[in-house]
């Protein structure tokens, strides 16, 4: 994404033009940008070659799955939907990943019917399930354990998920409870300890910690695991923040690698697709008051939830540039009927007019994932830019699909 004279461009397309074309708001894809995340999280991590997983909840187009398949990732998935959805999008198996804490009998048996990599099972009651439903087929099943490692991850509370008190994965006793359990079971094949701790983690020390804590969990289990799911939570940098030190993640891991001979695993989601993507969007109304001016955009919190739901602050551009500059304060609103339905409040923006068109940027990860039909508003078309190449990967949905 850069801007050519006063025209943003994604890759070599001219935005402007993509909006002439299409109905607004709009998801934008650059398939560049994701071939690079891509090739950079391997060539950052080329010593101990890992098995990336990508996060499908983070993003499930299926186009997109597709093209991270070809570029040789696998899936960490939580749904029947995500599984089926990877699978669709010619993801091999022996690729995927199945976490969660609440995989239905259902889905258990889709995922051993499929022969995927792994699941990893998040309490005693699920290895339980996982083993009756195996006998029942006969087979043997490989599981692995997510340990909830007690760490806190210093990002927002709203996505941390390795301190005790959240749901996720089995403390350490109970932890070393199921290996036992497992070892001694006929249809269960303990090959992986799981972990994640969170997302958009941008310090390497609870990294750190973590690592320090499977390395005395992993030594008093006395079990060699084949593969160690390190999840994912790599932060990115939405707005100038400090950015996570991979090497510092990589050098743990190297030191981590040197006593244990098993293969990493990552399921990363938002390190991936996040800044690949905008959602263009129009400027429906301007409403002004005496503190600031209400830029309502025809893009609202269905559309793109993040900043509604968690406060995220995602950077908004114009598609045109000019040189004048608003003193007043602005604040880009959606049209939905809640307060929360706002992006951005922000001083010194360029002079906004009705019709004008901006970007929110980095939507790729968890923004049409999370979009909804509140308001009965149709989902958004979503677009990948190849070059001078622009395809539609998602229709704008119908309002007779939804009725
Ligand atoms: N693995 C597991 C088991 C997870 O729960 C998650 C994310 C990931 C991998 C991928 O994490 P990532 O690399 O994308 O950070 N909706 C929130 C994020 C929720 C993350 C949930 N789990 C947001 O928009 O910030």
């Amino acid at each position: 994404m850069n801007y050519i004279k006063k025209n943003l461009f994604i890759e070599k397309v001219n935005a402007t033009k993509i909006a002439a074309k299409y109905k607004t708001p709009i998801y934008c894809y650059s398939y560049n940008k994701l071939r690079k995340n891509i090739s950079n999280l391997k060539s950052t991590f080329k010593s101990f070659k890992p098995l990336l997983c990508f996060s499908v909840k983070s993003n499930a187009n299926i186009e997109i799955l597709k093209e991270i398949g070809k570029l040789d990732c696998g899936a960490d998935v939580v749904s029947l939907g995500e599984l089926s959805m990877a699978l669709r999008a010619g993801i091999k198996p022996k690729k995927i990943v199945f976490s969660g804490i609440g995989k239905t009998s259902n889905e258990i048996k889709f995922a051993i019917e499929k022969k995927i990599l792994l699941i990893n099972a998040e309490s005693k009651s699920e290895i339980l399930e996982i083993e009756r439903i195996s006998k029942n087929k006969k087979k043997k099943v490989d599981v692995g354990i997510r340990l909830n490692p007690n760490t806190d991850a210093k990002t927002l509370k709203m996505i941390s998920t390795g301190k005790e008190e959240n749901k996720f994965g089995v403390t350490e006793n109970i932890f070393l409870e199921l290996v036992d359990y497992v070892n001694n079971s006929q249809y269960l094949n303990l090959k992986c300890l799981s972990v994640h701790i969170g997302s958009q983690i941008l310090d390497s020390r609870p990294y750190k910690k973590m690592l320090n804590v499977l390395k005395r969990v992993i030594k008093k289990s006395n079990h060699k695991f084949e593969y160690i799911d390190l999840g994912g939570g790599m932060g990115i940098q939405y707005n100038n923040e400090k950015k996570l030190n991979y090497n510092d993640y990589k050098r743990e891991i190297n030191f981590f690698l040197k006593n244990h001979k098993s293969k990493i695993i990552f399921e990363p989601g938002r390190s991936i697709i996040a800044d690949t993507a905008v959602l263009i969007s129009k400027i429906i109304y301007i409403k002004k008051t005496k503190i600031k001016n209400f830029i309502i955009l025809d893009a609202g919190m269905n559309d793109f939830m993040r900043p509604a739901l968690y406060g995220a602050k995602h950077k908004i551009i114009p598609l045109i540039k000019n040189q004048k500059k608003l003193k007043k304060l602005v604040e880009f609103v959606g049209p939905i009927c809640e307060t929360t339905d706002r992006f951005l409040s922000i001083k010194g923006f360029q002079n906004l007019a009705e019709k004008d068109l901006v970007a929110i940027c980095d939507v790729g990860a968890y923004g049409m994932s999370l979009a909804s039909n509140y308001n009965l508003r149709p989902k958004p078309i979503e677009l990948l830019v190849k070059g001078n190449q622009m395809r539609v990967i998602k229709k704008k949905q119908k309002l007779s699909d939804i009725f």
